[in-house]
């Protein structure tokens, strides 16, 4: 069976990530030990996973008519992404992001623009790639063009993933769409909840939807009917920077049910992802090939083949 495609629409940034010795707001100066510029932003490194796993995978976003738009460009054609829905506009400059990553935790600091106004003026994301088999990934950027892509997908009866940190009105709007909403404890905590099982009874009530929260390395919770069930993170080496953990678990997840995998599986799979990409400076510092997953991956849970939704 040929696999299904994997869409996503949503953030492509450039990172600029450094490796510091320990985080210091008062310090005037800050040294470096190791510093990337690289492709990244949830869904440029998210489709690059799914891409690197063997699927075929069309991103649908809009950078810049700038430098920065053509290193993201270059990184996505060489992972195998099609490329011809990422958008480049004069008026929406590349975002550039800034990531200070701690040398001993691999734990991170962002340096963000806010993007809201630039995304009020992106130009219109052709959709038309989205049919009745697709895994569509969303990530809460582009809110206008999102909601209707999450309709479209609804509408067809393609199967749609949301990657969501804050629960935003644009992101609140996107839920009732959503069939696998899969959130940080950023998320939860934003909601004021008690704690990641309020999140998931919340999001299954309210939103039908099947609700997954990561938290980082100790893997994350999941519903099982009424159930909560924990998944457990994969062990690396040496966790160098966590940054992009969260865009390879959603990644490798989409290619997994692209794949056929059974949703428990699928969800081992990102995991797994998640784990390696840890294991380097950048977002997208190491990602998952077809041929690892065969030689290193091993899901002994239940339920392998059949096919999740
Ligand atoms: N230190 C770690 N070691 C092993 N696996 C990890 C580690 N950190 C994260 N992961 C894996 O990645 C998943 C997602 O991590 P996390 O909850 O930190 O996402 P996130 O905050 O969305 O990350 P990002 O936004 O940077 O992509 C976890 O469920 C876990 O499986
Ligand atoms: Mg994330």
């Amino acid at each position: 069976m040929a696999f299904r495609p994997v869409v996503g629409l949503g953030l492509c940034v450039v990172d600029h990530s450094y490796r510091i010795e320990g985080f210091d707001a008062d310090a005037v100066r800050t040294r470096f030990i190791e510093r990337r510029v690289s492709a990244g932003g949830m869904i440029g490194t998210a489709v690059c996973q799914a891409a690197a796993l063997g699927c075929r995978t069309h991103v649908l976003s809009v950078v810049g008519d700038d430098a920065e738009g053509t290193i993201i460009c270059k990184a996505l054609r060489a992972a195998g992404v099609e490329t011809r829905r990422l958008l480049r506009s004069a008026r929406v400059p590349t975002t550039v992001a800034v990531v200070l990553v701690d040398r001993r935790s691999g734990e991170r600091h962002f340096i963000v623009p806010d993007r809201r106004g630039i995304e009020a003026e992106a130009p219109a994301l052709d959709l038309s790639v989205i049919g009745p088999m697709t895994v569509l990934l969303v990530d809460g950027h582009f809110p206008k063009q999102a909601l209707a892509a999450v309709r479209r997908a609804r509408e067809l009866g393609a199967t749609v993933i949301g990657d969501f940190h804050r629960p935003r009105p644009g992101v609140r709007r996107l839920l009732p769409y959503v069939d696998h909403a899969i959130v940080p404890m950023e998320f939860v905590h934003a909601r004021g909840d008690a704690d990641a099982r309020e999140t998931l009874h919340d999001l299954a009530a309210r939103h039908g939807c099947r609700p997954v929260v990561t938290q980082g390395r100790r893997g994350g919770l999941f519903l099982d009917g009424r159930r909560v069930r924990r998944f457990r993170a994969h062990a690396v080496g040496r966790v160098v920077d966590t940054t992009g953990a969260g865009d390879a678990f959603h990644g490798a997840f989409a290619a997994g049910l692209a794949q056929g995998l059974a949703y428990d599986a699928a969800l081992d799979l990102g995991a797994f992802a998640a784990a390696r990409n840890c294991t380097a400076l950048g977002g997208a510092g190491r990602l998952t090939t077809s041929a690892e997953m065969r030689r290193e991956w091993r899901y002994s849970g239940s339920g392998r083949g059949s096919r999740g939704r």
